[in-house]
């Protein structure tokens, strides 16, 4: 069984980071709606990461975690707006294809949920994927996790406005969601 575990970003995770969002292709692009203008235009995001690692938790405007399977950066989360006392939003990716669709991110997922309310003074976070990207939405779907509703916004600084799903975790949601990121691998399937 993989060892999963969620932990904070550190120095050298930003160069992944950095390539991850380098090595998109059109493919990916088009399914988050991410605007390529928007994202080359924000040459300053590794400067944005750098000082947040050195910001005090409680005092950061966005939080990202990087995502562990036995040991090696897989992928990562980060919860911006954060509203404290009300909402956060939650960003969800796995750097490579090759190592979704395996049951790894509605674990490693649930492991950050918990993180984070563990952290933050939050009554829900709020993921809102393209109503047509079939990962997160499948993602939610084994989580349990209901549409609140589908309309069209812009979720991300980097998108388009687009039609999204947008999902509602509370923590009513975040027993069963930990109880099911408890279970090994080879009872994935029956989540
Ligand atoms: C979104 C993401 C983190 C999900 O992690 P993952 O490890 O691939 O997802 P899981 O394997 O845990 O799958 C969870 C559920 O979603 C379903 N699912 C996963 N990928 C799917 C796909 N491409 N198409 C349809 N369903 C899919 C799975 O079948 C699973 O449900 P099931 O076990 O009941 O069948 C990952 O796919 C990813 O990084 N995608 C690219 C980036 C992205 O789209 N991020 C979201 C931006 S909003």
């Amino acid at each position: 069984m993989s060892a999963l575990s969620v932990r904070d970003l550190r120095r050298e995770d930003i160069p992944l980071i950095d390539a991850y969002w380098s090595s998109l292709t059109s493919e990916d692009l088009e399914r988050m709606f991410i605007d390529p203008k928007k994202l080359s235009a924000d040459a300053d995001f590794r400067n944005r990461l750098s000082k947040l690692i050195d910001t005090p938790l409680l005092d950061r405007a966005a939080d990202p975690l990087i995502w562990e399977c036995d040991g090696k950066a897989v992928g990562f989360t980060n919860l911006n707006n954060i509203q404290r006392g009300f909402e956060a939003d939650i960003h969800l990716h796995l750097f490579e294809g090759s190592v979704r669709a395996k049951g790894l991110g509605r674990r490693l997922f649930a492991k950050s949920v918990q993180k984070y309310f563990e952290r933050h003074d939050l009554k829900r976070i709020v993921c809102q994927p393209a109503s047509t990207n079939s990962a997160p939405n499948g993602l939610m779907k084994a989580l349990g996790v209901p549409v609140a509703r589908t309309h069209q916004t812009i979720p991300s600084a980097i998108c388009f406005e687009h039609e999204v799903n947008r999902y509602e975790i509370t923590k009513t949601w975040v027993t069963e969601i930990c109880r099911l990121h408890e279970l090994p691998m080879t009872q994935q399937k029956s989540i």
